[in-house]
């Protein structure tokens, strides 16, 4: 009999990780759930709380048969034998490590629950990010108190926003960490068997790769940092370009043609954004630290500085192209999710890009086709900022036009006509070199761009 499966937290994890894995292994049943019931309603209902392209599909098809969304955290706990913890560990904000180390107190509070209410062994994974060393926590708390046997994996989910269900659907690895004794061993296939889905018609077992559990805690976080640093290194060399007049689209290309390089993640633009990377880059900032190891803390806390720096100089070259002078002036802003296909603002270089502009004060009108709920939440304390679905009233009587996110209808957009309805001089800075620049100049257009 295959076990069934819970998992707790209905987030990115408890959505689209486990409508997949329901998917993929239509005998066992997988439920989802959360304390906010509101959330799990959403679950339940026509309009998801994520959008992600493909998720409605897969959602359709497996919720009601073998996927289901539910506020019973304690019966779900005792009737499944694999549990997923797929709960939020945001940067913590008090105490020590504030702004940089995790917050793992909902992380421990359910490893408590399931020790509370389990009745029988279970294999507990943690799917959320954590630090190097969790899992010996967790499974101390589990197994301190209880005659059963808790067997505590690690399995860093790597999917990337706007892609998820791509990304789950043909992953290029899964990662299994888990204990090399026998109950380890034992739970490890149990969960390599989930991942290659029932008749192997899913992952490729030799995609599946097993390590112990630390390497697999630490891997996620040095994934997410090596992209990151990726993105830093090519912005750092973007500002030289700007400086010189090489063009970094060119020499990201020919960098990119060194297999040892790649040509992936080499795109200069505002900056990352999004629930991962800053937080685990920060999170090995104190990892490193907390070992003593200021060097390397000192490295990859530069990641993050260059972000930061990316962002301040976009203002700075708007600020100088406006002939040092932004109060008062219309600035449309064109995409305010972190980037394309999805709603999420979480970190959003436009977020930090719209502040800046604000205390200048600019007169701000934003548009994104999929975030501007997001947006009027996290802008809530700023007055007077517009929030507009129409990217043509957006620009009407601008002085400068700013494309924050490469959102794929924007440059199929009238541009002529917003270069009409704008004030002038006319500016348009695209920040993710998504626009064809040439053709914007010869519409009567300055153009600003990253990197050239
Ligand atoms: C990332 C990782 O890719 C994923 O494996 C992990 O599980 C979670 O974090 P995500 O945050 O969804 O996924 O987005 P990703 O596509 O990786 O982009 C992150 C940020 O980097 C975005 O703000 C993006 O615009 C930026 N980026 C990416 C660049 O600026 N240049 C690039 O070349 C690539």
């Amino acid at each position: 009999m295959n076990k069934d499966i819970v998992c707790i937290g209905a987030g990115y994890i408890g959505g689209p990780t486990m409508a997949v894995i329901a998917k993929m292994n239509p005998s066992r049943n997988v439920w989802v759930v959360d304390i906010n019931a509101a959330r799990i309603d959403a679950w339940n209902s026509e309009n998801l709380p994520i959008y992600e392209p493909g998720l409605d599909e897969v959602v359709r098809e497996v919720r009601g048969r073998n996927l289901f969304f539910s506020t019973d955290i304690e019966g779900c706990i005792r009737k499944c034998d694999v549990i997923f913890v797929g709960v939020n560990t945001p940067t913590k904000m008090f105490g020590r490590g504030a702004g940089r180390a995790s917050d793992l107190q909902f992380w421990e509070a359910t490893a408590r629950n399931i020790a509370k209410w389990a009745e029988s062994d279970k294999i507990v994974i943690e799917k959320s990010t954590l630090p190097v060393r969790t899992a010996a926590a967790m499974s101390a708390i589990l197994n301190t108190h209880s005659s059963l046997k808790f067997t505590v994996l690690s399995n860093p989910e790597f999917l990337a926003e706007g892609t998820a269900i791509r990304d789950l659907l043909a992953p290029d690895r899964v990662l299994i960490g888990g204990p090399s004794d026998d109950a380890g061993a034992a739970a490890v296939r149990e969960l390599v068997d989930i991942y290659a889905g029932e008749g192997d018609r899913w992952v490729p077992r030799e995609r599946i790769l097993t390590t112990n559990v630390w390497s697999a805690e630490l891997t996620k976080l040095a994934a997410n940092a090596m992209l990151a640093q990726r993105v830093s290194s090519v912005n750092a060399l973007s500002q030289l370009c700007e400086a010189t007049g090489a063009n970094i689209s060119e020499v990201a290309r020919v960098m990119g043609a060194d297999s040892r390089i790649g040509s992936k993640f080499l795109k200069a633009g505002p900056g990352f954004g999004g629930s991962c990377f800053k937080k685990d880059v920060l999170n090995l900032v104190y990892l490193c630290e907390s070992f003593g190891l200021r060097d390397a803390a000192a490295y990859w806390n530069q990641v993050i500085a260059m972000n930061d720096s990316q962002q301040r100089r976009i203002v700075e070259r708007l600020f100088h192209a406006l002939f040092n002078t932004i109060a008062n002036k219309k600035i449309a802003i064109f995409g305010f999710a972190f980037k394309a296909d999805t709603g999420d603002t979480r970190e959003t270089p436009s977020g930090a890009v719209v502040r800046m502009l604000h205390e200048e004060h600019a007169r701000l009108a934003i548009t994104d086709p999929k975030a501007l709920n997001n947006a009027a939440r996290d802008l809530a304390d700023l007055d007077g900022i517009e929030l507009v679905e129409d990217p043509y009233a957006a620009a009407t009587e601008a002085d400068a036009v700013i494309v924050m996110t490469d959102w794929k209808q924007y440059p199929g957009l009238d541009w002529k006509r917003i270069y009409d309805s704008m004030r002038k001089p006319a500016l348009v800075f695209d920040t993710r070199n998504c626009l064809d620049a040439a053709d914007l100049r010869k519409t009567g257009f300055n153009v600003l761009s990253i990197g050239r």
